[in-house]
């Protein structure tokens, strides 16, 4: 597999160390925002997941009633729920012991939930096996990745699909990319300071945050690397690649004289990304 060269960004040293080794029992920073988060999904998931993702990963998955699919880092259980609203049972792994409690208790007959390492998916769930796995928005927060995809290959079948959401490596790199304007040309444009490099660092759970405010203060640990380094983990797992959406947000330009160009670079610039892998062997 292809080696990636790693880079920290993220200036002073951080604390606590993030270490890029798979601990023995999974840690996420989400425990200490599980609260908030759960909150803000709510029943139905955030209106980014309402108009964006849920529909993208529920068209790849393609599930049908009464097959069972694995979500990886099922936070509080946004896509278990939408699942089983389909008929589809759906048993999530989570590394937050809170964020499996909110699952759990929002949770419906075809709904459950384990704590676990999704890269040690073997000892969260021994012997079981599944049609198809999903990890939203999650692939990004933890290290390594490819425990991860083997984890999934080996409870798939030959065919089962893994549906992977990300934030867009290479439009969306935390700290190291921004909307920028270009007063001559009046253009929006996407500043990207850095891809090739692998590299971990701390961002705001919550970036439209108000100033001040406690959400403002919430934190996680978000990894980036190249879109390669997903592709390689995949096809060293045995997954094949086979579909690839690119999303934008939905969010358009603030009213104004930028309007038009902020909303064509919105348009154009994809912020998300959803890969389909399927098993191949
Ligand atoms: C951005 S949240 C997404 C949660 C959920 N999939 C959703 O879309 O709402 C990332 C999730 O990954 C979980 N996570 C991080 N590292 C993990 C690990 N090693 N094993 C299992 N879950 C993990 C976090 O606890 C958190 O719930």
């Amino acid at each position: 597999m292809a080696q990636f060269p790693r880079r920290d960004y993220s200036g002073p040293p951080r604390k606590p160390p993030v270490s890029a080794d798979p601990a023995p029992a999974a840690h996420t920073a989400w425990e200490g925002q599980a609260g908030w988060y759960d909150k803000h999904q709510g029943d139905g998931g955030a209106d980014l997941y309402q108009t964006v993702l849920l529909p993208a990963v529920l068209k790849r998955l393609s599930a049908k009633k009464g097959q069972r699919v694995l979500d990886v880092g099922s936070g509080q259980g946004v896509l278990g729920r939408a699942l089983a609203h389909l008929g589809v049972d759906a048993v999530g792994v989570e590394a937050s012991p809170s964020l499996v409690a909110a699952a759990q208790g929002r949770a419906g007959a075809h709904e459950k939930y384990v704590l676990g390492d999704a890269r040690d998916l073997a000892a969260a769930l021994p012997g079981q096996a599944f049609d198809h796995a999903a990890a939203l928005m999650v692939l990004q927060d933890l290290e390594p990745i490819l425990p991860v995809m083997q984890g999934v290959a080996k409870m798939l079948a030959p065919g089962g699909r893994f549906v992977i959401a990300l934030t867009h490596p290479c439009f969306r790199q935390p700290k190291r990319s921004a909307w920028g304007w270009d007063d001559d040309r009046r253009q929006q444009y996407r500043r990207i300071d850095g891809y090739l490099s692998m590299y971990q660092t701390r961002i705001a759970t919550h970036p439209g945050a108000l100033p001040g405010t406690p959400e403002a203060a919430l934190q996680t640990v978000s990894t980036h690397r190249p879109l390669a380094a997903y592709i390689e983990a995949a096809g060293a797992a045995g997954l094949g690649i086979t579909g690839c959406d690119e999303l934008t947000n939905p969010r358009r330009g603030t009213k104004g004289t930028r309007f038009a160009a902020e909303d064509l670079a919105a348009k154009e610039i994809p912020l998300f990304l959803v890969l389909t892998a399927v098993r191949l062997r």
